[in-house]
């Protein structure tokens, strides 16, 4: 694959459905009685992860493109895999599910791909531990391959030191299976689909402040969800809209609750055109259209307690940056290393690559923007989101920007380079 400079950018896309929701619906519907059907499913590799491994436990779930349709047996009725759990590239997947397990009468383990083998498990394993779970790293590293259950648990309160709505989600799956009230405290708000999608289930889950908390116990009964559009996956569209010439875009039926929406924030801080329309509420997450054209952007400061609602969303906002006029400053963001790949190091070697002036710092990365991007060859380390944040800056790029696995792109966007395809002019 080879990106050129586009001449302009028009039309109306939908993106794929959004990850974490994904993931969620197929988890939650497996431990609730009764059918979810799930209609715009993101049809990912890392989503696929999540419907292999709850099949593997006995659970009936039928895919057919993005409707997902799944026969719950209720918070117990899960069985012994056969074999170890294969969670692939998704930290979603280990994390999650590893609070369910935690819950089980059985023993199961589970393991991924070189990726996962590096992420740091031990931020569940020290609150599952104090729950009295089973749970230990195979290679005692902190890290997967993980053994989990067997264990009666018990509720708790715990202080999260990481703003992580998947260490949040893991011990609020876990409080399911305890007695009383597991409630947890995190240093920012961090994505709250858990607390959404789990109290339409029927769980009685609340949250005040920065503290969420689940009573343990409840009947789930299975949901019909629309998954709406990806935020994270819209990201490259907007910021596509915002830096290319000539760009008139409309990205269709995206979720934009306040825990994900970050990156609207930062682009009309950046001066960004970008207008939100046909504003609504579907499945109980919040969903609008959004608009973005041509625009002057500028640099910025993003930091603070707004850095888990654009997580993932760094690697694009560091390619506008680098497009914009002025210094961009990202800070408080050292969750960064410790993803697919550590995006710091991958975000600034690329951008150097392409002739940005950007220096890499302890929890971000200081961006001097301005300068005119080169194509080049990307190492995308396997990391989805440095693909296809590289892809959108080989649209704006003098020459060729040519990669060295773009295939990676299945785990969240499997037909990103259609899109591309669909709208851009050369
Ligand atoms: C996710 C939470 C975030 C995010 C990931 C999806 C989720 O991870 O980066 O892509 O679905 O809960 P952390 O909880 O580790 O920040």
């Amino acid at each position: 694959m080879a990106i050129t400079k586009a001449k302009s950018l028009k039309g109306e896309i939908t993106i794929p459905g959004d990850k974490s929701i994904s993931h969620r619906g197929v988890m939650f519907g497996s431990i609730s009685e009764g059918i979810t059907e799930l209609t715009g499913f993101l049809d990912g590799a890392d989503c696929r992860s999540t419907i292999s491994c709850f099949k593997a436990m006995g659970i009936d779930i039928t895919q057919e493109n993005d409707h997902v349709v799944i026969h719950g047996k209720g918070l117990h009725g899960l069985t012994k895999p056969e074999k170890m759990l294969d969670v692939g590239n998704s930290g979603t997947t280990t994390r999650l599910i590893s609070g369910i397990l935690a819950g089980q009468h059985f023993i199961s383990s589970l393991n991924g791909d070189d990726s996962i083998q590096k992420r740091p498990m031990g931020r569940i394993i020290t609150p599952l531990t104090k729950m009295g779970a089973h749970i230990k790293s195979i290679k005692d590293n902190g890290c997967a391959p993980l053994e989990i259950g067997g264990s009666k648990l018990t509720s708790i309160h715990y202080d999260s030191s990481v703003a992580s709505a998947q260490v949040k989600s893991c011990i609020l799956l876990a409080g399911l299976y305890a007695d009383g009230i597991t409630s947890v405290t995190e240093p920012a708000v961090s994505r709250n689909h858990t607390e959404l999608m789990l109290s339409g289930f029927g769980a009685n889950i609340n949250t005040n402040g920065l503290t969420a908390s689940i009573e343990g116990g409840p009947k789930l009964v299975g949901q019909k969800i629309a998954v709406p559009g990806d935020i994270s996956s819209a990201a490259y569209f907007i910021a596509a809209g915002l830096m290319c010439d000539n760009a008139d875009l409309l990205i269709k039926n995206v979720n934009t609750n306040p825990t994900r929406a970050g990156i609207i924030k930062v682009a009309k801080d950046m001066g960004g055109n970008i207008e939100l329309l046909n504003e609504r509420i579907v499945s109980g997450e919040p969903v609008a259209d959004i608009h973005v054209t041509t625009s002057q952007l500028n640099g910025c400061e993003v930091s603070g307690d707004i850095i888990p609602a654009l997580i993932d969303e760094l690697p694009i906002i560091a390619v506008m940056a680098a497009n914009a006029t002025g210094t961009t400053t990202i800070k408080d963001a050292a969750e960064l290393k410790v993803k697919e790949s550590d995006r710091i190091a991958t975000v600034t070697e690329n951008l150097k690559n392409m002739g940005c002036d950007i220096t890499p710092t302890d929890d971000g990365m200081i961006i001097n923007g301005g300068k005119i991007l080169h194509g080049t060859h990307i190492k995308t380390y396997l990391d989805h989101r440095i693909a296809m944040s590289f892809a959108i800056a080989g649209l704006v790029a003098d020459g060729e920007t040519t990669f060295d696995d773009e295939g990676c792109c299945v785990i969240s966007y499997p037909k990103f380079f259609e899109t591309i395809s669909s709208i851009v002019n050369r």
